[in-house]
């Protein structure tokens, strides 16, 4: 029988999942169909029954539904666990797994794209929302030195500083703006924007979250959106002459580590990067 298989989440329409997920499925010559689950919060729970019943074998979760599906699978991972987030159900018997590949997927695509290794390293990371506490997770798991968040919220940054604080000491979260930005932009090694700004339709399109003419030459500049590629911070940053990591291999890398727990095979990275940048127009 085949397999079924998608994303979940509302709205769907921007998203390129199922382009690179069915190309990998095929490539692999798996029988299964990668759909795109538009599913409304209200009708979560019995798409939740749907799954239980049906041929389904895994999905990825987006939002808005990261949270909820936490109390709606038999089972966390470690990771989602400690994050408090589902991006990816896998279907083991008669069981629903929920795992967190975000911050696993965020620190590959850091050391296979960019070469750069997070250890040891100072971190500035832009938002304190749900992305951006799946990669400060991750980040800390791999033992960086130093960690400050800054977010538009001070509040918001302050609660997930003290929440990390207790598995890291040096972790500090201040204001996002030009004056308290400029101690930790002397310092770091590496910048990640966590926030939707600079996002296609998003809040802020044409903004980059630091200003740009504050940007070193001597970091590493990692955007999480990824449409488009060319944000307007990774544009600065190559102006600067800064490295630069866009979105595109985050995404990539996340979904590849959820093909791997579906499959237990190996994912054809190649043929998923060739579809998710067809599926971008690059
Ligand atoms: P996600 O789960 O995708 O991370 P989220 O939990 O809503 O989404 O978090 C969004 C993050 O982007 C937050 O850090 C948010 O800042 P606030 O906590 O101040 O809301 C940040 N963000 C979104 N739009 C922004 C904007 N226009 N300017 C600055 N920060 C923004």
């Amino acid at each position: 029988m085949v397999k079924q298989m998608g994303i979940i989440g509302y709205p769907l329409s921007h998203s390129i999942s199922p382009d690179f997920q069915q190309a990998a499925l095929d490539y692999c010559a798996i029988d299964a169909n990668f759909h795109s689950w538009e599913i409304q919060p209200d009708d979560l729970e019995s798409f939740f029954q749907n799954i239980r019943t049906s041929n389904f074998s895994g999905a990825s979760v987006t939002i808005p539904h990261k949270e909820k599906c936490v109390e709606l699978v038999d089972k966390l991972s470690p990771s989602a666990n400690l994050v408090g987030a589902v991006n990816c159900i896998v279907k083991t018997g008669n069981k629903l797994v929920g795992h967190n590949t975000d911050g696993t997927g965020f620190i590959r695509a850091l050391k296979a794209k960019a070469n750069f290794n997070p250890k040891g390293k100072k971190v500035l990371l832009i938002g304190a929302g749900g992305a951006s506490k799946a990669i400060a997770h991750a980040l800390i798991k791999s033992e960086i030195a130093e960690l400050t968040i800054a977010n538009r919220t001070l509040d918001r940054g302050d609660r997930l500083a003290r929440q990390l604080k207790l598995i890291m000491p040096n972790v500090d979260a201040i204001d996002l703006n030009r004056k308290a930005l400029l101690k930790p932009l002397g310092n770091v090694q590496l910048i990640v924007n966590s926030t939707s700004i600079g996002m296609k339709n998003g809040p802020d399109p044409l903004a980059s979250p630091i200003p740009e003419d504050l940007i070193p030459s001597n970091v590493l500049v990692n955007d999480i959106v990824y449409n488009p590629p060319d944000t307007p911070l990774i544009t600065a940053a190559r102006k600067n002459n800064a490295c630069t990591l866009g979105g595109l291999d985050m995404l990539v890398y996340q979904g590849i580590e959820a093909f791997e727990l579906w499959t237990n095979k190996d994912a054809p990275e190649t043929i998923m990067y060739a579809a998710a940048e067809k599926a971008l127009g690059i």
